[in-house]
C-alpha cells in the first residue's frame, strides 16, 4: 500500500493534495496542528469514498521540542511520500516584527522541516521509490517586502531541498519544491480585497491559483514516473514574478 504523510493538510492547499492523492489511490496520514476537527472529518470523509485506502488524521505542532518530532515520526506506520504543505507568514516591516513570531516562521516552515525530513530518511530509503515535495513560494525565488521572514524561510527550503537531494538521489528518494504564487486560501484572508485584487492584476494568467492547480504538481511528483526529477523547484505562479 503506498501511503503519504500530508503535514498541514488541514491548509486550504494541503486538503486540495489529500483530495487529488486520495483519488490517485494512496493512503493518507491527515495531518494538523490545532485543527484535529478538521483532520478528523477529512479523514472520515475520504474513509467513506475509498474504503480501500486508510486515512489517519495526526497532529504535531511543528514549533515542539526535538524529543516530540522522534517520537512522532518513531510511532509512524511506514510511509512512501511526504509532503511538508504546512506553513505560516506573518506582513510586518522587519523593523517592526515581533521576534517571537520570527522563530515561529523559521521553525513551522524551515527548521521542523529540516529535522523531520533527516528523522524520516530511514523509513523512507526502505522503499523501492519515495519522494519528499515541501511547499515553498514564489517569495522563496523573488524576495517580498512585509514577508522577509517568510520569503528567508521559503528561500532555505529550494536550496535544502537541492542540496539534501544529492545526499538521497541514488537511494530513489527524490525531493522537490512546489512553490505556489497566491492561492485562494485563509493564509491570504488578512489581506484586504483591494489588495487581493491589484495582486490578481499582475498575475498573467489573470486569476489566484485554487488548490487543485497546486495539488495537481505534487501528486505529479509523487507518481512512480517522476523519478528522474529531483533537486527543483517548480513554480505555479500563473506567470507571476518569477
Ligand atoms: N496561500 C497562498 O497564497 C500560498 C502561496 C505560496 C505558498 N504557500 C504555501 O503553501 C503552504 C500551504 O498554505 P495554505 O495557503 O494552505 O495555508 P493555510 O490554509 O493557512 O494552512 C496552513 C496549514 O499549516 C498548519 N500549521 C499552522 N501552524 C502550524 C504549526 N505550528 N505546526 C504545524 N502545522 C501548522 C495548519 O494546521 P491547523 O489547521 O491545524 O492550524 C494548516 O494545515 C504553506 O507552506 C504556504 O507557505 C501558500
Amino acid at each position: 500500500m503506498q501511503r503519504a504523510l500530508v503535514f498541514g493538510a488541514t491548509g486550504g492547499i494541503g486538503q486540495a493534495i489529500c483530495a487529488d492523492l486520495a483519488q490517485a489511490g494512496w493512503s493518507l496520514y491527515v495531518h494538523c496542528s490545532q485543527n484535529w476537527q478538521k483532520a478528523y472529518t477529512m479523514a472520515e470523509g475520504m474513509s467513506q469514498k475509498y474504503p480501500d485506502q486508510d486515512f489517519i488524521p495526526i497532529k504535531l505542532d511543528f514549533l515542539a521540542k526535538n524529543d516530540e518530532l522522534k517520537k512522532f515520526v518513531n510511532n509512524l506506520l511506514p510511509v512512501n511520500a511526504v509532503v511538508f504543505a504546512q506553513g505560516i507568514t506573518d506582513y510586518n516591516f522587519v523593523s517592526s516584527q515581533n521576534m517571537a513570531k520570527i522563530d515561529d516562521i523559521l521553525h513551522i516552515n524551515l527548521l521542523t522541516p529540516i529535522k523531520l525530513t533527516g528523522l524520516l530518511e530511514p523509513h523512507l530509503i526502505k522503499n523501492d521509490y519515495s519522494r519528499i515535495v515541501y511547499l515553498g513560494s514564489v517569495y522563496g525565488g523573488s524576495g517580498s517586502a512585509m514577508e522577509a521572514v517568510y520569503s528567508s524561510s521559503k528561500s532555505g527550503l529550494e536550496r535544502f531541498a537541492q542540496a539534501y537531494s544529492r545526499e538521497v538521489a541514488s537511494a530513489n528518494l527524490t525531493v522537490n519544491v512546489v512553490a505556489p504564487g497566491a492561492v485562494n486560501t485563509a493564509m491570504n484572508s488578512v489581506l484586504a480585497p483591494e489588495a487581493m485584487e491589484e495582486v490578481r492584476g499582475e498575475i498573467p494568467v489573470g486569476r489566484l491559483a485554487e488548490g487543485n492547480d497546486i495539488s495537481y504538481w505534487v501528486r505529479t511528483l509523487l507518481d512512480v514516473h517522476s523519478g528522474y526529477l529531483t533537486g527543483q523547484t517548480i513554480y505555479v505562479s500563473g506567470g507571476w514574478l518569477i
